[in-house]
């Protein structure tokens, strides 16, 4: 029979507008507190099923491959399984000597894989999901903001590897909200137009419907403008780096 406090451990998830929830690890790149190592940087913390699984290893190539790519956007990536950390080793080194996937090869992995053969880390973010496995975390995703917060979380099952170009559109849409102060439609990418948050009184509706200005409204309620791509990139891309640790 369960304690209530198995339980809890087992259904605790953290949600969007929580403040990620504070753990030590030990990583391949040795030791770090989370968040409070990543402060003033946003971070992706997310974990996978297995160690020398094939759709892990895959997404593994794809990340590293990224690295450079979400570090422009000011983005940390911090990796997650129940293995332990000899266990990281040998199977990053494998991935480096030995497999080619999508013409990427000789793939180092530089950023931090967590050891959690206790578990404790997935369960505090709601990573074992038991109806999928109770030994092997499910395949999550958490965007964490420079201030600590989870702005997005993502699942998927064991068998369905991630999606990385909606990873990273995912990024820059979040941070092209805050630093623009706007919403970002279905499919939005750099470029496209975006949303101006619905108009929470009359009198702005009235405005939003009889204005010239950037705004295109075709109701009150729903009125885009034009950003272009380059002052998001800049934006985004070119922020000086805010780290406090890293
Ligand atoms: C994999 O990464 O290939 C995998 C891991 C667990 C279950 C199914 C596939």
């Amino acid at each position: 029979m369960e304690t209530l406090q198995q339980v809890q451990d087992v259904v605790s998830m953290p949600r969007i507008g929580d403040k990620a929830p504070s753990f030590k690890a030990v990583t391949t790149q040795g030791e770090i507190h989370f968040p409070e190592d990543y402060n003033g940087k946003w971070s992706i913390l997310f974990s996978h099923p297995a160690d020398f699984t094939p759709v892990c290893t895959s997404e593994f190539m794809t990340f590293a491959h990224l690295e450079d790519k979400f570090a422009k956007a000011n983005c940390k990536l911090i990796g997650l399984s129940i293995d332990g950390l000899y266990s990281h080793i040998a199977w990053l080194r494998t991935i480096k000597d030995k497999i080619e996937f999508k013409g990427m090869k000789n793939i180092e992995v530089k950023f931090p894989l967590i050891e959690d053969i206790s578990m404790e880390i997935a369960k505090k973010y709601g990573m074992i999901q038991p109806g999928e496995s109770e030994t092997q975390a499910v395949r999550a995703v958490f965007f964490v903001d420079p201030k600590g917060i989870i702005r997005a979380i993502i699942y998927y099952p064991l068998s369905l590897g991630r999606n990385f170009d909606e990873l990273y559109r995912a990024l820059i849409a979040m941070q092209t909200s805050d630093a623009f102060n706007v919403a970002t439609p279905a499919d939005w990418n750099p470029g496209d137009d975006v949303i101006i948050s619905p108009a929470g009184s009359c009198g702005v509706a009235e405005e939003r419907m009889t204005s010239t200005d950037e705004l295109d409204c075709k109701d009150w309620f729903f009125c885009t403008k034009k950003l272009d791509k380059e002052e998001v990139l800049k934006n985004i891309l070119k922020k000086p780096d805010l780290a406090l640790n890293n």
